[in-house]
């Protein structure tokens, strides 16, 4: 593995061994680089769990990061991304992490000899917060295969969406979604109602409702989307003894999820993001490796 770029190039072998050596950083596995690295974060869209957990794993992997900010680079007086990324290669940075609005913007940078990690673009892939939620589901149930899985949400402009259902499919769980019809893509499997799986499934995961992406249309009222399609404290009630919800956040309080259910019992949202640092050191490991 040279790059981590989508979901579409990871193997059911290369997931597991990722897993595998999350936990054991999350167990308190310690393994520094021996040479000294440099990493770089470039963010062309607003994060704060994906760049700050990269940052996080890179420090406790012994690299140095080497700090890229989009609005006082020359990306302002026109740089494009493969100059950007040709000069921190030339400036001896060792890996890049790039979050970028533009789906599929790292297929011109793929000939670089610097390691690149996709931390989503557009609203293609997301695949590093696929591997942490993989592994979240993975410490809660030890497998995958004919696990339910409900993704619901804003599906059509989610990359967190499409990773996942990939993923899960290939792992051999039963994903199906739940959306309004606004935001079905029926390119990433069968839509059911809410209400007529929710007794049934393992793991309830909900994705923001992704604004930024809906060119200014509102188009839900808060509690018009909450009822129809949030976890209610009703809908919580119905779940399983087992059962686990998940988000990739940032939430919308009362919108995707009842507040007071952001931090319930069946709430994994901050175990997730916990586990993006432990799943991020092992990416970075096994990427920069050659694994
Ligand atoms: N889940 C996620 O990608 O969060 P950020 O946008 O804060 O990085």
């Amino acid at each position: 593995m040279k790059n981590l770029l989508t979901m579409e190039h990871v193997t059911k072998e290369e997931i597991l061994d990722l897993i595998e050596l999350a936990i054991e950083f999350k167990n308190g596995k310690k393994d520094t680089f021996t040479e000294q690295l440099y990493a770089s974060n470039l963010f062309f869209e607003n994060s704060t769990r994906t760049k700050l957990s990269f940052e996080m794993a890179e420090r406790e992997l012994g690299m140095k990061v080497i700090p890229f900010e989009v609005s006082t680079s020359s990306v302002q007086k026109g740089e494009s991304l493969y100059d950007t990324c040709k000069t921190l290669e030339a400036i001896g940075v060792n890996a890049l992490v790039i979050r970028h609005y533009e789906v599929e913007y790292y297929k011109e940078l793929e000939e670089l000899n610097i390691p690149v990690i996709n931390g989503g673009d557009g609203s293609g892939q997301h695949p590093t917060q696929c591997l942490l939620d993989l592994m979240t589901i993975y410490q809660e149930f030890g497998y995958f295969e004919g696990l339910k899985v409900i993704i619901v949400g804003d599906i059509r402009h989610s990359r967190v969406a499409k990773s996942n259902a990939l993923a899960l499919k290939m792992l051999g769980a039963d994903v199906k979604f739940v959306a309004p019809s606004i935001y079905t893509d029926q390119n990433v499997g069968d839509f059911v109602n809410f209400d007529d799986v929710i007794e049934e499934v393992d793991v309830c995961m909900l994705l923001r409702v992704q604004h930024e992406r809906h060119k200014g249309d509102n188009l839900f009222k808060k509690e018009v989307y909450h009822e129809a399609y949030g976890l209610t404290l009703e809908r919580y009630e119905k779940l399983k003894d087992r059962a686990i919800v998940m988000h990739p956040a940032p939430v919308n309080r009362g919108v995707e999820i009842a507040d007071e259910l952001v931090e319930a019992p069946k709430s994994r949202i901050f175990e997730q993001m916990t586990n993006g640092v432990h799943m991020r050191k092992a990416i970075l490991k096994y990427i920069i490796e050659g694994k």
